[in-house]
């Protein structure tokens, strides 16, 4: 027997029980003749005493070689702590060792599996298997554990069915560009990797599913962020003869469900915003409502006078931060620096002091007098005391600048408090987005996503116009969902791809099976799905996702403890028809 009891659960009330634990040396304190030795498994630590006296010779001197992340086994008696820890749920015991096995020895390891740690993230990324070691990184898969257990059970409950759909695939257009797999049967062929199971799920609404979810991986070949990963887990979903408000429904209460269990915070009722207030307010289609610096629009205000840079901007746009009237001529000249910074790309930034007296003082005084800028501090909302900070130019590139800067606030102000949820939705999405490279328009959720019927008419007139079924799920600032309403019939889909810039024969060879499938009786339907890394990750109150998979992968899209990607051998590359030295040849 390995044990009896694990490493987290001995109490006072075992006192004088024979035990027998398993589990790797955290550490020991050797002091000639007693040896305390903290035993560890993924329950806890326990106490073990080696004591010259009551412990066997044979024991005790074994126990003198262990080094740290050694597996042992140990058998003993439970005795009282002279010297309590009140901090540890094993603090009142220890356990006197009469039997000791070495089941492994370890070497040193790399770095200290202690909550602070000495590595660096390239080393624990190297050997993760240590990290997970570790209390924070074992609690967070932990927690993802109990988050997906609490998704299932909600789902299952109300009444979906989880389906597995296949992995290796034909293109799913989300966006991002394609994995792809060779084909060996099928020589100079290829398989794509589901960017998300949309078009299964689609195609389970036609077989009759009704109400399906998954718990899936998807794969994207796109640029690394934080809350990025090239293969990220779903909660996807799919229902039929629903409309919008069901889906946003269902999905708000499986998010309140998970608020609940998991953080004990009620939240009655999630505001909504569309597309357009959300840019025109937080100048971001994924804003974080925790606090307020909206956006005061101030263009036709400055243009009354003869302040050039305003007068010839398409928008003049403030954010009025609060408390920063204190801030020094310095910090505001560091505030004006960071927008300038290319990632920001702003010219520059005026400011207006709304001193705490009333008056106030700007870097505009020669054009703005009092009168000017009390009306700015209405538009933007300040009070005494704030610093009015204020952005111009092209509308959109304006807009983006501002809400950098406010996010940026809010992270120095601490106005970003991780421990508090602010979801949201953002409804009317733009069906389409004009790409300036390719010179046309694209699915700004996919190409499955349904025009607003109302709208359809402007879609000759002015496709930029057209708004769709489509909606986020925002939480804190993050896009954890995002789904719509769907194209259902033959005739709107094909049209879709017609304005969408694919040739008939193009659309028949990528999508034809589902405009098929759509000829033979499909349902109104329409989903949603939640980044489940990413709602892990804000609900234990963090935005990094990497932090809570086991096995991610770096910003270069490494997994460096595996060595991933790498190349692999002339005959495996033969056998796929991929043999290039093979084909040149011939
Ligand atoms: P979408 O592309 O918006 O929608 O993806 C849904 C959610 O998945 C998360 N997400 C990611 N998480 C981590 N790493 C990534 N690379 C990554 N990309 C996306 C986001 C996002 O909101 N098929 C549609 C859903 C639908 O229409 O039902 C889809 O995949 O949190």
């Amino acid at each position: 027997m390995y044990r009896s009891h694990t490493c987290g659960e001995l109490q006072a009330q075992d006192i004088n029980k024979e035990v027998t634990l398993s589990g790797w040396v955290q550490k020991s304190r050797d002091k000639g003749f007693i040896i305390w030795t903290d035993l560890r498994d993924r329950y806890g630590v326990t106490q073990l005493v080696f004591d010259e006296q009551r412990t066997p010779k044979a024991v005790f001197s074994e126990a003198q070689s262990l080094g740290r992340e050694f597996v042992i086994r140990i058998n003993g008696r439970v005795i009282e702590r002279e010297s309590k820890n009140p901090n540890m749920p094993t603090g009142d015991i220890e356990v006197l060792v009469k039997d000791l096995t070495i089941l492994n020895k370890a070497e040193t390891p790399p770095f200290t599996i202690e909550n602070e740690t000495d590595g660096g993230e390239d080393i624990r990324m190297k050997y993760r298997y240590l990290d997970i070691r570790r209390n924070p990184v074992r609690n967070n898969l932990v927690f993802r554990h109990q988050v997906a257990m609490n998704v299932r059970n909600y789902l299952s409950k109300a009444g979906f069915i989880e389906v597995e759909t296949p992995y290796l695939i034909k293109s799913t257009p989300e966006g991002a560009r394609d994995f792809v797999v060779p084909s060996r049967m099928n020589e100079g062929q290829f398989y794509a990797l589901p960017q998300s199971p949309q078009t299964f799920k689609q195609l389970l609404m036609v077989g009759g599913m009704d109400k399906y979810f998954q718990i899936v991986k998807c794969f994207r070949d796109e640029d690394l962020r934080a809350d990025r990963q090239p293969e990220f887990t779903q909660i996807d979903c799919e229902m039929s003869f629903v409309e919008q408000e069901d889906i946003l429904n269902i999905f708000e209460g499986l998010t309140r469900h998970l608020l609940k269990e998991i953080k004990d915070i009620s939240i009655a009722e999630f505001p909504r915003m569309t597309y357009d207030e959300a840019m025109k307010t937080y100048g971001n289609d994924k804003p974080d409502i925790r606090f307020d610096m909206k956006f005061g629009d101030l263009t036709e205000l400055a243009q009354q006078k003869e302040f050039k840079i305003f007068k010839e901007a398409e928008l003049v746009v403030g954010i009025a931060v609060p408390g920063a009237a204190s801030f020094t001529r310095k910090e505001i000249d560091k505030l004006i620096d960071w927008v300038k910074r290319p990632q920001v790309g702003a010219l520059g930034m005026v400011y207006a002091k709304y001193n705490e007296d009333g008056s106030f003082k700007s870097s505009v005084d020669k054009f703005y007098d009092q009168e000017d800028l009390k009306k700015w501090a209405e538009v933007t909302n300040a009070k005494p005391g704030d610093l009015i900070c204020v952005l111009s130019g092209p509308t959109q590139k304006t807009r983006t600048q501002l809400s950098a800067l406010r996010m940026e606030l809010a992270e120095r102000l601490n106005l970003r408090n991780p421990e508090e949820f602010a979801p949201l939705w953002v409804v009317d999405f733009p069906l389409l987005e004009w790409d300036e490279e390719t010179e046309r328009y694209h699915a700004m959720h996919h190409p499955f996503t349904s025009p607003k019927p109302e709208d359809i008419a402007l879609l000759d007139s002015d496709p930029g116009k057209v708004r769709a079924n489509a909606y986020d799920l925002v939480l804190n600032g993050n896009e954890i969902g995002g789904g719509s309403i769907r194209i259902h019939d033959k005739k709107t889909q094909a049209l879709m791809f017609n304005y969408l810039g694919f040739i008939p024969e193009e659309a028949k060879a990528q999508f034809g099976f589902l405009m098929d499938a759509f000829e033979y009786g499909a349902p109104p339907h329409g989903g949603i799905a939640f980044g489940f890394d990413r709602l892990v990750a804000i609900l234990g109150g963090q935005e990094t996702i990497r932090d809570f998979i086991a096995f991610p992968k770096n910003n270069n899209g490494r997994d460096v403890m595996i060595d991933a990607p790498a190349p692999i051998d002339q005959e495996q590359l033969n056998e796929l028809g991929l043999g290039i030295r093979e084909v040149s040849k011939a």
